[in-house]
C-alpha cells in the first residue's frame, strides 16, 4: 500500500509495475494506431511531458513512435539537454538553431513516487527519458515551463480528489507551450461493465457497485473524466473534446485482453481502495475480490469489458 497521507492507494511493487506495462499496450491498442490522439499533429511534437509516469512506459513508446514516424533519424546522437527544448515557441528562439533539420526531441517524465521508475535503454536515433520526481498538485519548476508541445496524463483518476483536477490542469498548463496540447486519458466506473448490458455477470455489477462506494468515500470523482473536460474547458484550453474508446466495437480483437484488463484492475484497485475508504479490511477486500473473480471466471458467457478509456484533449492558446 501507498504512503498512507497520500491519496492515491494502489500499490508499487513489482506485480503492479508489470501490470502497468502490460495495460499500457492494451490502451494504446484501444485508443488507436497511435499513442497521440488522432487530433493532434504529431510532426508538431517534439518536446513531451508525461505526468503521473508510473513506469515511464508510454514514454519509451512515444518516443520510439515520434522519432520513427517522424522519419528524421540522424546517426549522430541527438542532442537531450533540458536546455534543448526551448521554454517558449517564439521566432527568436527557432532561428537559432544552426541545422534547420535538425530535429531535437524531450521527454520527461514526473511522478510523486520515483519507486515504479525504470531506466530505458534508447537507441541511439531516439532521445533519453528523464524522469523526475513531482506532485501534480504543485507548480513545476521554472526549467519545464512553457517548454512542452504536449503534456500527457493517463489514469490518475486514483490519484485526486474531486477538487484536485483544477489545480492539476493549472499546472499542465503552465507546462505547455503556448500552442501546445494536454492529452488525459482517464476511465470511470463504467469501465467495470460488460457488453451487452442485459447479460451482464451479477459479479460485474457488483464489483461496480463497490469501486464506486470505495471512490466515493475516498472523495474521488467516479466521472473523472467528464470532470478533466470541465476543467479543460474553464482553465482557458482551446479546442477542448472527450473521446470515448471502448472495446465494444471491437470485441472480436479486444475481447480477451479486456477480459485480462478487468480482472488484474480489479484485483489491484478493489481491495485497497475499500480498505482505504474504511469499508472494509484489507485481507477481507481481497477475499470478497476474488470471490467475484471465480463467478466471474465460470460466468462470462459472451461478455465482453467495456473498458470506456476516454481521451480528453485540449490546447493552450497560441497567443493569450
Ligand atoms: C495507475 S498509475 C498510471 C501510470 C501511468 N500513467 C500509466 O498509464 O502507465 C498512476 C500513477 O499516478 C501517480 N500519482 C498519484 N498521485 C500523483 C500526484 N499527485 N502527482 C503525480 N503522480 C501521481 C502514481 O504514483 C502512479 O504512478
Amino acid at each position: 500500500m501507498a504512503n498512507e497521507n497520500e491519496t492515491y492507494p494502489l500499490g508499487r511493487d513489482s506485480k503492479e509495475s508489470a501490470r502497468l506495462n502490460v495495460q499500457n499496450a492494451f490502451l494504446i491498442e484501444l485508443i488507436g494506431t497511435s499513442p497521440i490522439h488522432a487530433s493532434i499533429p504529431e510532426n508538431e511534437i517534439k518536446c513531451v511531458a508525461d505526468v503521473a509516469t508510473g513506469t515511464g512506459v508510454w514514454l519509451r513508446d512515444i518516443a520510439t513512435h515520434l522519432q520513427k514516424t517522424n522519419a528524421k533519424t540522424k546517426l549522430e546522437p541527438m542532442c537531450h539537454s533540458p536546455s534543448s527544448c526551448s521554454t517558449r515557441n517564439t521566432s527568436e528562439d527557432t532561428d537559432t538553431d544552426t541545422d534547420e533539420n535538425e530535429e531535437e526531441y524531450y521527454y520527461h517524465g514526473f511522478d510523486i513516487s520515483p519507486t515504479q521508475f525504470i531506466k530505458y535503454n534508447t537507441s541511439n536515433t531516439v532521445s533519453p527519458i528523464n524522469l523526475s520526481v513531482h506532485n501534480i498538485l504543485d507548480p513545476f519548476p521554472e526549467e519545464h515551463k512553457g517548454r512542452y508541445d504536449l503534456v500527457h496524463v493517463r489514469l490518475l483518476v486514483m490519484g485526486l480528489k474531486v477538487e484536485d483536477y483544477e489545480a492539476a490542469i493549472r499546472n499542465i498548463w503552465g507546462l505547455l507551450k503556448p500552442g501546445g496540447y494536454m492529452q488525459w486519458e482517464d476511465i470511470d466506473a463504467t469501465s467495470y461493465s460488460t457488453a451487452p448490458a442485459e447479460t451482464e455477470p451479477p459479479c460485474v455489477t457488483e464489483m461496480r457497485r463497490l469501486i464506486t462506494r470505495a471512490v466515493n468515500a475516498l472523495g474521488m470523482s467516479p466521472v473523472a473524466p467528464a470532470v478533466i473536460e470541465r476543467e479543460a474547458v474553464e482553465a482557458g484550453l482551446e479546442g477542448v473534446r472527450r473521446d470515448v474508446c471502448s472495446t465494444v466495437s471491437r470485441k472480436e480483437k479486444l475481447r480477451d485482453k479486456a477480459r485480462e484488463w478487468l480482472v488484474r484492475a480489479a484485483r489491484c484497485a478493489l481491495p485497497v481502495s475499500m480498505a482505504k475508504a474504511g469499508l472494509i479490511g484489507e485481507d477481507e477486500g481481497k477475499e470478497v475480490t476474488e470471490g467475484l473473480l471465480r463467478e466471474l471466471e465460470m460466468g462470462w458467457g459472451d461478455a465482453v469489458p467495456v473498458v470506456n478509456l476516454q481521451v480528453v484533449v485540449g490546447r493552450r492558446p497560441l497567443l493569450e
